[in-house]
């Protein structure tokens, strides 16, 4: 599990001070996002670490075709989550030149070596209060996704089962209902603090067990390279062998990361369960 603990934990949105303009439309005035690679924006471009993505094929499909550091081909579910409610850029990396204590979108990371649940729920929300008096006041926080549905721990764990490691699934979903009862706890202790917590299980497990449903043909490897074991540019580069032409019907784009389409879709469910936060 440690690789895929490593590049896949929680990616959690914070909504700073919310407020409603004169039409009695609510605006989101700042996102920022705390999370692992899935949610960078390329932080890991500026840290001495073997996971890179500023290199093709990442971002191929991204505007102008850049490997910023996103682990995707194009948009990660989060950039996509900012444009509908009216981002015009996207987020800059944190720690990029271009990240000030102006932008009202950005894209933090916090490394996510804790492959202990416990240890990255205790982290998240010691984090959150000083957050708070800085006027976050709306938190929306990501369930772990279906992780035994990932290409790679198909590969690596997945030896004697046809479909998703359920062994991984069920622990996945242990900590997704830990994760919800420290929020529940969390909003008690702050009542000036909304917690959503966003559940990208479904929506991600729907997907790879009925892929043709929202018109994907494959669910079980990414598109970089064989899909199977590749990410990161360690073994998803330029002179991977196999990488599919078109990512759109594909769910991931590397062994462990979703594609654009994928994101689309993920965004789309976020949007709906963060009504609730923005109400
Ligand atoms: C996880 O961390 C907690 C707190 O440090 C510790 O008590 C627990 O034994 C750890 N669990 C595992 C499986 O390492
Ligand atoms: C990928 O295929 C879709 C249709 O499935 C098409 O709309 C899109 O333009 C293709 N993208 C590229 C880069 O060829």
């Amino acid at each position: 599990m440690g690789i895929l603990a490593l590049v896949y934990v929680l990616a959690i949105a914070i909504f700073c001070s919310s407020n409603v303009n004169s039409q009695g439309v609510t605006l989101v005035p700042a996102i920022i996002t705390f999370g692992d690679s899935v949610v960078d924006v390329g932080n890991n471009d500026y840290i001495p670490t073997i996971f890179k993505s500023n290199y093709p094929p990442y971002g191929r499909d991204f505007k102008n075709k850049e490997a910023t550091g996103r682990f995707c081909n194009g948009k990660l579910a989060t950039d996509i989550t900012a444009e509908t409610l009216g981002f015009t850029s996207f987020a800059p990396a944190y720690l990029s030149p271009q990240a000030s204590g102006k932008n009202l979108l950005l894209g933090a990371n916090f490394a996510s070596a804790a492959c202990n649940s416990t240890v990255t729920t205790v982290t998240i929300f010691q984090g959150v209060p000083r957050e708070a008096s800085k006027g976050a006041r709306r938190i929306g926080v990501t369930s772990l996704p279906p992780l035994g549905c990932l290409p790679a721990a198909r590969t690596i764990f997945g030896f004697h089962e046809s479909g998703c490691v359920s062994r991984i699934n069920t622990d996945a979903q242990q900590f997704n209902k830990k994760i919800n009862s420290a929020a529940t706890q969390l909003g008690k202790q702050l009542p000036g603090l909304k917690v959503v917590v966003f559940d990208v299980f479904k929506p991600l497990y729907d997907l790879v067990a009925d892929p043709k449903k929202n018109g994907f043909t494959e669910a079980t490897k990414g598109c970089c390279g064989t899909g199977k074991v590749e990410t990161t540019s360690l073994l998803c580069n330029p002179k991977s062998y196999g990488t599919c032409s078109n990512a759109t019907q594909y769910v991931f784009w590397d062994s462990v990361h979703p594609s654009q389409a994928a994101n689309q879709i993920l965004a789309d469910s976020l949007i709906i369960q963060g009504i609730a936060l923005i109400s």
